[in-house]
């Protein structure tokens, strides 16, 4: 079977994750149960879950020259990620991300740091790397200006672009007419198009967005699964009732697995199901890294729920 080539070309942080019964309310001071650092960062995590899938995978960012940076491009390392494409910035810091664990579920704060100093000329020493690639993967934890530069030179070679817009911004056309493939949760939705897509705007939101250029549209939606446009029609798939521990990185281990099977040319109905399964596994374990499960994982999973993989 082919072995899909996925480029990420996103952010690296340090999570320092707090766990505490609750969130803590605006100026209140609440005791936590435990801290732990863990590599994450959208643009690592989805890098580990394509890499755990078995797709190869090479991932192009920067992290500071602390320790925190070491530990990183070690995660890479452990999971054999290709990693030459990733810059030590002597005068940055690493990227932070603060994220406070509750019931399984997240709140997040990120302080960029080196991965800002991802820079246009920087794409520009990889060339070959993004000419090998099948999919190139990309969100919105590092400049702006970099990601469309990348993207314009991901399409300039003809290649399938799936960006993930997360943490969400407001972006120019330019860039949504080169996107093949675009995943937004339901609030990132509703900041991209300034529509209610937590409510009952969801499908006019999909279509304003595909009006405006996005060629797809894959839409999560947490427990409810995932839906996206095909021939004006929504198509909903469902998602997985599984016992939740941590759900940081879910998003990234759908957005790996989307471009895994896109690399395999899946229909795409095919790819959101299998992205599913995939983000319902890395729910059910602790760390956004930690939880991303490999292929065998998927397939007893799908064996499970006696669906297709
Ligand atoms: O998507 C989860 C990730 O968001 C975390 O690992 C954190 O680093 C933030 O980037």
């Amino acid at each position: 079977m082919k072995v899909p080539n996925i480029v990420v070309i996103g952010s690296l942080n340090m999570d320092i994750v707090i766990e505490a019964d609750r969130q803590p309310k605006l100026g209140e001071t609440i005791l936590g149960s435990k801290a732990q650092f863990i590599p994450g960062g959208k643009g690592a995590n989805q890098a580990v879950a394509a890499a755990r899938l078995g797709a190869k995978t090479t991932m192009i960012g920067a992290v500071g020259g602390d320790s925190f940076g070491q530990e990183l491009l070690k995660a890479l390392d452990d999971n054999g990620i290709d990693r030459h494409a990733v810059k030590i910035v002597d005068s940055s810091s690493t990227g932070i991300a603060s994220i406070f664990l509750a019931s399984g579920d997240n709140s997040i704060v990120v302080v960029q740091g080196a991965n800002q100093d991802l820079l246009p000329k920087d794409i520009d020493l990889y060339d070959d790397v993004i000419q090998a690639a099948d999919i190139i993967l990309i969100q919105l934890e590092i400049s702006l200006e970099t990601v469309c530069y990348a993207v314009n030179k991901a399409k300039s070679y003809g290649k399938t672009v799936v960006l993930n817009p997360a943490p969400a911004q407001v972006l120019p056309d330019e860039l949504l007419r080169q996107v093949d493939y675009m995943t937004p949760n339901r609030s990132e939705l509703g900041l991209l198009t300034g529509r209610d897509a937590e409510g009952d705007e969801l499908e006019i939101a999909i279509q304003d967005l595909m009006d405006r250029g996005v060629a797809n549209i894959i839409t999560t939606l947490g427990a409810d699964g995932s839906a996206f446009m095909d021939h004006h029609k929504l198509h909903m798939i469902p998602g997985y009732k599984v016992p939740v521990m941590d759900t940081t990185g879910a998003g990234d281990s759908f957005n790996a697995a989307l471009a895994y099977s896109l690399a395999l040319d899946l229909d795409l109905e095919k790819a959101v199901s299998f992205a599913a399964k995939v983000s319902a596994l890395a729910v059910t374990k602790f760390g956004a890294q930690a939880g991303m499960p490999t292929m065998e994982a998927v397939h007893q999973f799908a064996a499970s729920v006696k669906g297709d993989i």
